[in-house]
């Protein structure tokens, strides 16, 4: 049995949910207040029979424990499946065995980061040779809180001093080495890789520390010494200050994203918890990912000056690209995927005063920095004000490169209404035809051409309503080019396109996002491409699922593709069957405790399920026989 099976045998989701939230019995059921948004009256619903979960209220989603987790953590499928493995009391050593020595070896360099920390920070806070430390870091303005809460510590002015407490604690050079904390000379002497400096450690998500960043104490060349790339981190999938931040930017709905760490320092000193670092270079697809887990409003915080600006330019860049990459409907026309980002990140920019850092100027005036985090513009209106900064508009060629750069942000903008806008401020900023300029920027797409309808008989076999969903993800697996035209044949019948969040599964919204991407982005080739995308524990699942569709009869692609068609429809019949079944209870509730406005909401939720219940019931017979 898999890691992820033997969990799912071993953990209960009542058990498992009833650990983060209050969780009430109703039937044979269990209700709560949804923890994903604010409610008065639960409708977050846990079924113990399907090991499901769902909100009823706004949310309108729901999962299996996987999922619950990821989404209250805020963490990766990975990070939920360590989570609940320990849960399991499923020893380290079998997910180890799963990830060969890795783990191991991580948890030792962290082990011995834990270990360095606590060295620094007695340094820092009680040693008499931290005293020019303790001054810099007063100089600095820093509180005791603040130290505390970012375990700032200090390495000694000497060159065996970690290394000597280190190897107290029975750690071997080579692991020191490896952990990025002492060097190793060619002649195989060795010494401490911070002297003398203010250490700053990095933490991870979950709070542990991972890396050092050691500043000067005072004047100094390089200002800044960090960790070097180590098993446990990598600088463009960490930013600092995130640990510490993830309550606050969940509560500010907004994470503003500054360059240095002393930055961060000052901001979560004076109030503003909601504020990360990039520790100095351009922002990566995963940093942006780990903060959109929490918010979609994003606010860059960065200097003026042109390398400031091209970090910006860099920072949007990989949101667009991030945006492409974080693909969560299937949407198939005609001819070409179609594909919609659930990402939507409302990305801003701050536009720091010349000269100074929000550490300079959250010391200065903190309600300064507050109005520019609260003025700060959308990127498009941001760019906007800038080529009629930069650029010399009143000639041909000014206008061409302004063109140029706005083009692709406008092209982007999905709402119509927006997009008008921005382009009648576009046109009167150039002043040029508003029409012609939107002729140019949004030249005509490809045509359209009309797919003959597939007319084709399908082989129907009865697959129990529980494993539909897995059927469904072991066909597309096995072809992925089904995908293709999807959305489209489901559209034909007046249904929505498949969508991820349609499945209740992690492993199998996983396996479908990782399809889709690579899809998209034209680099699938076979499952083994697939697998390079997919944590090692989900392989032997992945292997199970082929297994499961090769036994399956081959027929010709758009038959496959019907007969999926076929598949979402009575998974669709099968969902909805069980939203109705569960919002009568949750009805009759209301209206025994006369909540007029609930039963009113439920009841139109019922009606809804009811009417798509009614329409796959009509649909159904006709894709089956057609
Ligand atoms: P800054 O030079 O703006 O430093 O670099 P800072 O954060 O304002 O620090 P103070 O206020 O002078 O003490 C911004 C960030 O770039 C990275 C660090 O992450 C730093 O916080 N950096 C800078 C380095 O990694 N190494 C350096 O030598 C300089
Ligand atoms: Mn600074």
């Amino acid at each position: 049995m898999s890691v992820i099976d033997e969990i799912k045998a071993r953990l209960d989701i009542v058990d498992v949910i009833g650990s983060y939230i209050d969780l009430k019995r109703s039937g044979k059921n269990y209700k709560a207040l949804c923890p994903f948004h604010q409610e008065k009256t639960p409708s977050f619903v846990v079924f113990p029979d399907s090991q499901r979960w769902h909100c009823f209220g706004a949310c309108q989603t729901g999962g299996d424990i996987f999922t619950f987790v990821m989404k209250r953590e805020g963490v990766d499928f990975q990070t939920a499946l360590r989570i609940l493995a320990q849960r399991a009391g499923i020893s380290l050593d079998a997910l180890q065995a799963d990830e060969g020595e890795g783990a191991a070896l991580r948890k030792r360099l962290r082990d011995m980061h834990a270990a360095a920390t606590a060295y620094y920070q007695e340094n820092l806070l009680r040693r008499p040779e931290g005293e020019d430390a303790r001054a810099y870091v007063r100089s600095r303005g820093l509180s005791a809180e603040t130290i505390a809460a970012f375990q700032l510590g200090y390495a000694l002015d000497a060159w065996d001093g970690l290394l000597n407490y280190l190897k107290g604690l029975g750690y071997e050079r080579e692991e020191m080495a490896q952990a990025g904390l002492i060097i190793v000379r060619e002649d195989g002497r060795a010494y401490d890789r911070f002297r003398h400096r203010l250490i700053i450690p990095i933490h991870d998500a979950q709070g542990r520390v991972i890396a050092f960043a050691g500043r000067v104490i005072g004047q100094g060349e390089p200002k800044y010494l960090n960790s070097p790339q180590t098993p446990i981190f990598d600088k463009g999938r960490t930013l600092y200050g995130y640990a510490q931040a993830i309550t606050a930017i969940r509560e500010a709905d907004k994470a503003v994203i500054v360059e240095g760490y002393m930055d961060v320092l000052s901001a979560h000193q004076a109030g503003f918890r909601n504020v990360v670092a990039s520790m100095g270079t351009a922002l990566t697809p995963t940093q942006l990912r780990m903060l959109a887990r929490h918010t979609h409003h994003i606010i860059f915080a960065l200097d003026p000056d042109t390398a400031g600006l091209r970090a910006v330019e860099r920072g949007v860049e990989v949101a667009r690209e991030t945006l492409a990459d974080h693909v969560e409907a299937m949407i198939t026309p005609t001819g070409a995927l179609r594909f919609q980002s659930t990402l939507e990140i409302d990305l801003r920019i701050l536009r720091l005063p010349e000269g100074l850092d929000p550490d300079d100027l959250i010391r200065e005036d903190p309600a300064r920095w507050q109005t520019l985090v609260d003025e700060a513009l959308p990127v498009v209106d941001f760019y906007l004000k800038r080529i009629q900064e930069d650029l010399d508009l009143s000639t041909l060629e000014g206008k061409r490169e302004a063109i140029r750069i706005m083009g692709p942000l406008l092209r982007e903008i999905g709402d119509a209404t927006v997009r008008d806008h921005y382009v009648q401020r576009l046109a009167r900023t150039l002043r040029v035809d508003e029409r012609s300029l939107a002729a140019d920027v949004f030249r005509p797409t490809r045509k359209r051409h009309s797919q003959p309808e597939t007319r084709v008989a399908i082989p129907t076999r009865a697959i129990p309503g529980e494993d539909l969903e897995r059927h469904i993800v072991a066909r597309l697996l096995q072809t992925p080019e089904i995908l293709t035209h999807l959305g489209d044949a489901l559209q034909r019948l007046g249904q929505d396109d498949f969508h991820i969040d349609e499945l209740q599964d992690a492993r199998h919204r996983l396996i479908l996002q990782v399809l889709l991407t690579r899809l998209i982005g034209g680099n699938l080739t076979g499952v083994e491409d697939i697998l390079e995308d997919i944590p090692q524990d989900m392989h032997d699942y992945i292997q199970e699922l082929l297994e499961y569709a090769q036994a399956f009869p081959e027929m010709p692609l758009p038959v496959a593709r019907q007969e999926v068609v076929a598949s979402i429809l009575r998974f669709r019949l099968r969902r909805h069957q069980e939203m109705a079944s569960q919002l009568r209870f949750l009805l009759e509730e209301a209206r025994t405790q006369g909540d007029e406005n609930l039963t009113l909401t439920y009841g139109v939720q019922l009606g809804n399920h009811l009417r798509a219940i009614g329409e796959l019931h009509r649909l159904l017979p006709a894709v089956l026989s057609p």
